[in-house]
């Protein structure tokens, strides 16, 4: 019998995934990449089962799927094919599956990291914004379950390592934490005029200036819509109000978030800006696994410099700590509302400026909008429904 850890990789055709799996190929004796997923990019999920030859790979969208399962049948590859977003739910919760990472970005990630959540699995989480729409449902449904969550977000599995050892995420953190130190890089604009962050292109956005991600995410890094998102993340898998969490302006990307404690003593995780190292860090908990990443050149440290967050230059921060004391159904809105403000912008049809302006305006309708106050699934489906229409509507209002 096996005694390796068969590993699930939604997204896998991602930055995440991809740094996953790069990861994964350092250690076949302890991982088997079991099955795979993309969303319709069929070469890259076929030249990943050529490389890992999974059991199983996904394509949410069909045609891509019959394309992939039409090349590995011509390179005689056993792969098993399927496709739609229920084949991704059957995959994150199959009794195969030991370890399953939930890369997919944005909200399309909910239901097949709720189903590995529900199956007991060992989750580990990069898809912030599930967390974010529904931690509540998320934390509750692991805790029935017994599913151990790992956090792969580069700040939470910082807070993670410089938690006591008995930390878990989703239970309130141990006494003698005094608060959270988040640090940002301050994204590519952090310095920029503020006079011309209107005029900034999608192009210029995506470029950030210490880590390589996906165009969502690198939109909400510039705009900082990110380190609200990771507030609410951080208040979600460490049970920890708004108020004890600080966001620190820190742009060299090498500390990559801190717990300070009762008695004055601050433990920092530190180490490059490469997600191999949490993942590495998820993947082997509570051990240590080689990652590819090398320690850092402290004689080219040359300084750790940290600031306040601007809350003018990123109201993204102000508007995420108002959700998070709002609560309810606030903080999805929120992610809903950007998730439609993002692909706009990338779209070349919204401004920079005008992400957080949308969103703000969501924010203040929400509440008189008679939104389902609990958080089972179909009440976070229906605000997140409600937050994209409303979105949808003031913009076209706008045109
Ligand atoms: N990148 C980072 O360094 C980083 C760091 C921390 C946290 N995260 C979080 O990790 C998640 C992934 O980020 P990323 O940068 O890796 O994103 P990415 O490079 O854009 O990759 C996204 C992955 O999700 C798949 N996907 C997209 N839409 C989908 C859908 N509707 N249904 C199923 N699959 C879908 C994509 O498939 P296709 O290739 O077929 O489109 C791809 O495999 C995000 O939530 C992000 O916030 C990322």
């Amino acid at each position: 019998m096996s005694l390796r850890q068969r590993l699930v990789v939604l997204g896998a055709t991602g930055s995440v995934g991809r740094s996953t799996l790069d990861v994964a190929s350092r250690h076949p004796d302890k991982l088997q990449v079991w099955a795979l997923s993309a969303h319709r990019d069929a070469e890259g999920l076929l030249a990943l089962c050529r490389q890992f030859r999974p059991a199983r790979a996904v394509l949410v969208d069909a045609a891509a799927a019959t394309r992939l399962q039409q090349a590995l049948r011509t390179e005689e590859i056993p792969t098993e094919v399927e496709a739609g977003s229920a084949a991704l739910d059957a995959i994150a919760s199959a009794p195969e599956a030991d370890q399953v990472m939930a890369a997919i970005a944005g909200s399309p990630g909910l239901a097949s990291t709720l189903a590995a959540l529900k199956a007991g699995k060992r989750v580990l989480i990069a898809n912030k914004e599930p967390l974010v729409m529904a931690g509540a449902l998320m934390m509750r449904a692991a805790a029935a379950s017994g599913a151990t969550v790992l956090p792969i977000d580069s700040e939470h599995n910082a807070i993670f390592q410089c938690l006591p050892a008995s930390a878990r995420c989703g239970e309130t953190v141990p006494p003698g934490i005094r608060r959270i130190l988040l640090t940002a890089s301050g994204g590519p604009f952090r310095e920029t005029p503020l006079t011309e962050l209107a005029a900034v292109t999608p192009e210029q956005a995506v470029r950030h200036p210490n880590w390589s991600m996906g165009r969502k995410i690198s939109v909400d890094s510039a705009t900082m819509m990110n380190k609200g998102l990771e507030l609410i993340e951080a208040a979600v898998l460490y049970g920890v109000d708004e108020a004890r969490i600080e966001v620190l302006i820190h742009p060299e990307s090498i500390i990559h978030s801190m717990v300070e404690y009762d008695d004055g003593s601050t433990l920092a995780q530190l180490g490059r800006p490469d997600m191999r190292t949490p993942i590495a860090h998820a993947l082997a908990w509570p051990g240590r696994w080689e990652s590819g990443v090398e320690g850092l050149d402290w004689r080219q440290l040359a300084q750790l410099r940290f600031q306040t967050a601007d809350l003018a230059r990123f109201p993204a921060l102000r508007l995420a700590r108002a959700a998070l004391r709002a609560a309810g159904p606030a903080p999805n809105v929120f992610n809903a509302s950007n998730e439609v403000a993002v692909a706009r912008f990338l779209e070349g049809k919204l401004r920079f400026t005008a992400i957080a302006e949308l969103v703000e305006r969501v924010l203040e309708a929400a509440p008189s909008a008679g939104l389902p106050a609990g958080d089972e699934l179909e009440a976070v489906l229906a605000v997140d429904a409600w937050a994209r229409g409303e979105a949808e509507r003031l913009l076209a209002q706008d045109a």
